[in-house]
């Protein structure tokens, strides 16, 4: 049973809308995000370690009645389940990828007045939630995410390890990622990655998808 104010399924579905098992097309070009992330490290990134997480799916769940569920529906349903680990894993890992390339922008973007609002309510501004969100992200410890989430509405910075997921764990909605494993950084900045954190979270998270998100949330 949830608790009280905490989204069910059926709420965070609706939230997160849902997603095929296929690697979807990245939203800009592989070396649209240089000198910041180079082209290098999205190709291997998008195109191996994305790639990986939808191959490995496809094999664990052939023949399976859960191959016919849409991701997030698999992401929720094999969360904590011990039979059920590395369906949970690569799921996982496949949409919280999926909700870092929307969560990346090429040009710089802002957050629309209703969430620039929330930021300044919660944070004060938002490079006191940028400095936040590296600051949380960087000290997690061993491969992760660093995340905005709607927590029961109210706007927080939290980080999950390995593939976890806010919204399993707490019901969290996410507004944006920004993915701290050492596949995302470690061929651009070895192991600085409070550097790759400020200079990604400084120019390229799309506030676009954020507002969007944080819109959907308040319909
Ligand atoms: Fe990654």
């Amino acid at each position: 049973m949830p608790a009280p104010g905490h989204p069910d399924d059926a709420a965070i579905l609706a939230y997160l809308g849902t997603s095929p098992l296929t690697l979807p097309e990245l939203p800009f070009a592989q070396n649209a995000l240089e000198p910041v992330i180079s082209e290098r490290t999205i190709g291997i990134h998008y195109g191996k370690h994305h790639r990986a997480y939808f191959d490995n799916l496809h094999k664990l769940l052939d023949g399976t009645p859960m191959a016919s569920l849409p991701l997030e529906q698999i992401v929720l349903e094999s969360h904590g389940r011990a039979d059920l680990e590395d369906v949970f894993n690569n799921a996982a890992q496949a949409w919280n990828h999926n909700f870092y390339w929307k969560s990346l922008s090429p040009v710089k973007t802002a957050p629309d007045e209703k969430l620039q609002a929330a930021i300044d309510s919660k944070f004060g501004s938002l490079e006191a939630l940028s400095k936040q969100l590296v600051t949380t992200s960087a000290s997690q410890f061993g491969s992760g995410w660093g995340w905005l989430v709607a927590d029961r509405g109210e706007l927080a910075v939290v980080k999950t390890g390995n593939a976890e997921t806010p919204y399993t764990r707490s019901g969290q909605l996410p507004l944006l990622t920004v993915d701290v494993w050492e596949h995302a950084y470690y061929l651009d900045y070895q192991n600085r990655r409070p550097d790759y954190l400020m200079a990604t979270i400084g120019q390229h998270l799309n506030w676009k998808f954020a507002s969007e998100n944080y819109a959907r949330l308040r319909a």
